[in-house]
């Protein structure tokens, strides 16, 4: 396991200058990828998020028969088999530690007729996957899962499933785009409902390499997202923008470290991915768009982020879908923030790469922050400047890149050094973190 030490950057007091761009966006690059072995002929990937959550999407992808090879460019070329086309995978297909890269492809598993046996890593194994069976199980597809709905899973898919009218339990872009890969197999129209509007990339991307699918608002706020199965999907470029979630990082240290001055350049700002940025503003920093563009159907921007006084606030729980990633960084920042931060609604947040809300308040307030845990939320008290950290304290990260990254920003800011361990799972989204931090200033050390 790596331990990493993040010390307080500044003892000159200069802060975090420079400008950088964050590596590709992870939803999309898992989509582009899928999508890509779904058409025949190439499609090519620029961007792609090299992180091994994305790698393990590839080799998955490579063993149900598509070409995918990286050129000396850094481009990605995907030769794929179209739709119904993969072929039987010979091995267990291992995604480590991707939520993302195991529902999207259980999904794509359920709609071939052939049989895959999917596994992940201890983090992953542990994850609840009864949310993607039921629906595809529905469909037609059947399954054989350890503990119920554990990987490792075993998936008979079938060439002719069932289009069906899903309704999602929970607001999961996971859920609806295991069912809309799987409807792609399916005669007539697979419909998804969503509570609430989560990431939209499977709907933007689908359309982009030609499939037919409306989107109309259903009551209550949520959405309806209708698919026509069997379409002819062409190979497409796909250009990926930088991953907000990613963004979200540096951001926040730009923003705790007196005298910073950071441009991230290039950032996704999808609205359904995007709303840390508003809450930011709510907190009473002010973050500089420049550079505005459209690309391929997602809004672009280059952020300008100078160090600034937060205070807390009362995160509006409707948001929580549209900055879900997010909330792990985001109560590092209210521990610096003036007065309390209540984030609620955020159940969700116990079964992704590790249960969340309890590891934010355990490291918190092993460093001496004071937090209240809630079923479905985190209240933190905020110093009014810069955190305590006690000394001693070593941080687990219980196999979860995104605590890993919030603690070491935290020790960028803080009163001490924080020391965190099993820092090698950053690898999984965010590849070169601790260089591109070091290149702005920042102080992150192996330990
Ligand atoms: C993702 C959806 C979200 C998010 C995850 C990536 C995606 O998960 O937390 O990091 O790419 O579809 P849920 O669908 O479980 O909300």
């Amino acid at each position: 396991m790596t331990h990493q030490t993040a010390h307080p950057a500044t003892p000159s007091g200069t802060g975090l200058h420079g400008s950088i761009a964050v590596p590709g966006d992870k939803s999309i690059s898992h989509r582009a990828l899928i999508l890509g072995a779904l058409c025949v002929g190439e499609t090519v990937v620029h961007g792609l998020l090299e992180g091994e959550d994305v790698l393990a999407t590839a080799q998955a992808l490579r063993a149900y028969g598509a070409e995918i090879e990286r050129g000396a460019d850094g481009v990605w070329r995907i030769n794929g088999l179209g739709i119904g086309g993969l072929l039987a995978p010979g091995k267990v297909l291992d995604l480590g530690n991707s939520g993302t890269g195991a529902r999207l492809l259980l999904g794509l598993a359920a709609s071939h007729g052939l049989t895959s046996v999917f596994t992940g890593d201890a983090s992953l194994r542990q994850r609840p996957m009864q949310r993607v069976i039921t629906p595809l199980q529905q469909m037609g597809a059947r399954f054989e899962a350890a503990d119920g709905e554990r990987l490792p899973i075993t998936v008979v898919g079938s060439n002719s499933l069932l289009p069906i009218e899903y309704r999602l339990p929970v607001a999961s872009a996971q859920i609806k785009s295991a069912v809309l890969l799987a409807g792609l197999n399916a005669p007539g129209v697979t419909t998804v409902i969503e509570p609430r509007p989560c990431r939209d990339h499977t709907e933007h991307l689908l359309r982009h390499f030609g499939a037919q699918i409306m989107v109309d608002d259903d009551h209550d706020g949520g959405r309806r997202i209708a698919l026509t199965g069997w379409p002819e999907l062409r190979p497409q470029t796909v250009r990926v923008p930088g991953d907000p979630s990613s963004a979200a990082f540096p951001i926040a240290a730009a923003l705790l470290v007196p005298g910073s001055d950071v441009t991230i350049n290039g950032v996704g700002l999808n609205p359904l991915r995007a709303a840390l940025l508003d809450t930011l503003r709510d907190m009473g920093v002010q973050i500089t768009y420049l550079n505005r563009r459209q690309d391929q159907g997602e809004p672009i921007a280059d952020l300008c982020v100078r160090h600034g006084q937060l205070r807390g606030i009362e995160v509006p729980p409707e948001r929580a879908p549209a900055m879900i990633d997010e909330y792990p960084i985001l109560a590092i920042l209210a521990a610096f923030a003036k007065g309390p931060t209540v984030m609620r609604g955020i159940g969700e947040l116990r079964v992704k790469e590790s249960d969340r809300i309890a590891a934010m308040a355990k490291g918190l307030s092993a460093l001496g922050v004071v937090v209240e845990e809630l079923e479905d939320g985190l209240i933190v008290q905020g110093h009014d400047g810069p955190a305590p950290a006690k000394a001693g304290v070593c941080i687990d990260t219980k196999m979860d890149h995104r605590i890993a990254m919030s603690f070491l920003i935290y020790g960028l800011g803080a009163r001490a050094p924080v020391r965190v361990a099993g820092c090698e799972m950053i690898e999984t989204s965010f590849p070169g973190f601790a260089e591109l931090m070091t290149g702005l200033g920042a102080r992150i050390e192996n330990v």
